[in-house]
């Protein structure tokens, strides 16, 4: 898919974009100065400056950005819309804004990179009292019982068996079922109503136990196997304008995450079925891995992404605070550019520095190589204005 593809396929979701459009005119006040992180192809920003905005500051990391400015030009923005290319916390812009809007959430919400966006722009670039679109989440979950599901994670068609081609893949299946990954779900594969685990407020720096931790349960009213749960988030655009993500509602490219129980657990007609979910914290306190677990009649299932991830001890011992870590040859290189960027070398400069260290580069594989190594690196500023 080309950039262009992915993001004129964004304004195909219409549903989304008009639920923005309403939260932002909600939100923003006359005069106010937003700060629309992941602009895109600019339509946040541009409805932003229709709702009176004295200022916008439109970001994106891509060189997609380029072309937002162009359509602000054709459009008549240009004299309230800052395009900025750079990555936010990176990127700095002149002042605090009233309103942030950002929506570049994880499957599951918050992941350890989108906490530490949030809480960075909430101190450093957002005035004390900042309206945020949106202003809050809820992480829902609910049951699901569908073959094609159980298709999509374990990828065989007969999902009695392991053996294909004639060998047994049954070793792998532990990492396939302990992931929590995306799988086009419909309103068909739940059984059960969804329960709000968590929520999360964005005008304050998110708390992503509180989102990411929760029990739920349900009462079953039909007899049968509950192949796993599914895993969304809902977002309060504005105060009382909901976009749900639940399966089958097809707001976005947010997805849904499946958290599989395997094998599945049989539920009787009137059993609870009780799940939890939670994720870990990081010594930083972002979250971790995820864990979950379903139980019904004293039958228990449970899931967790660590188990997902083949690693053998070698691997962990390498991640353990007393291993001593080399540098590679793309670290080398890597390392080498960086202390040739002294703020007085020239591009061109520091690929012949870096020709002179490494004799076997080409001037071509040396300016890839600066590229590379410099690519969202380097000091980002009002100056990256475009
Ligand atoms: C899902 S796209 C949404 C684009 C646009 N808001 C829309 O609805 O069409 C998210 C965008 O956020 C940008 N982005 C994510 N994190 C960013 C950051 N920290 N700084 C700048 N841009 C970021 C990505 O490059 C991407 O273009």
């Amino acid at each position: 898919m080309s950039m262009m593809q992915h993001y004129r396929g964004m304004l195909a979701q219409e549903k989304r974009i008009e639920a923005f459009r309403r939260a932002i005119h909600a939100v923003v006040r006359p005069g106010d100065r937003v700060l629309e992180v992941g602009t895109g192809l600019g339509t946040f920003a541009f409805f932003a400056a229709d709702a009176g905005a004295g200022r916008v500051w439109a970001v994106d990391g891509t060189p997609i950005v380029h072309v937002a400015k162009a359509i602000g030009v054709v459009n008549g923005y240009a004299d309230r819309i800052e395009f900025l290319r750079g990555w936010i916390p990176r990127l700095t812009i002149p002042e605090r804004c009233d309103v942030v809007i950002f929506e570049d959430f994880a499957p599951r919400l918050l992941d350890a990179g989108n906490v530490r966006l949030l809480e960075t722009l909430l101190r450093d670039y957002a005035v004390g009292e900042v309206r945020t679109v949106p202003c809050r989440a809820r992480l829902m979950l609910a049951p699901i019982r569908s073959d094609r599901v159980r298709r999509a994670v374990l990828s065989f068609a007969d999902l009695d068996t392991e053996v294909v081609y004639g060998i047994d893949w049954s070793p792998s299946r532990e990492y396939a079922v302990n992931a929590p990954v995306s799988v086009d779900m419909v309103s068909d594969d739940l059984v059960a109503d969804p329960v709000a685990l968590g929520e999360v407020r964005f005008d304050r720096a998110p708390d992503p136990r509180a989102a990411l931790h929760g029990t739920a349960e349900w009462r079953m009213d039909r007899a049968g196997s509950i192949d796993g749960l599914a895993l969304w988030f809902d977002l309060e655009l504005a105060p009382g304008e909901w976009l749900s993500n639940a399966p089958g509602a097809e707001p976005g490219s947010w997805g849904n995450t499946v958290l599989m129980a395997d094998p599945p657990l049989s539920v009787g007609v009137g059993e609870v079925l009780r799940a939890s979910v939670g994720s870990s914290a990081s010594d930083d306190g972002t979250p971790g891995w995820l864990a979950w677990s379903l139980e019904a009649g004293g039958r228990t299932v449970q899931g967790n992404e660590f188990a997902a991830a083949p690693a053998s001890l070698h691997d962990l011992a390498g991640l353990s605070p007393d291993a001593v870590p080399r540098l590679g040859r793309h670290g080398a290189l890597e390392c080498d550019v960086l202390s040739l960027t002294d703020g007085a070398r020239t591009m061109g400069e520091i690929a012949e520095a870096l020709r002179g260290a490494h004799p076997e580069l080409s001037s071509e594989l040396a300016q890839r190589e600066v590229l590379a190594a410099l690519q969202g690196r380097v000091e980002t500023s009002i100056a990256n204005k475009v």
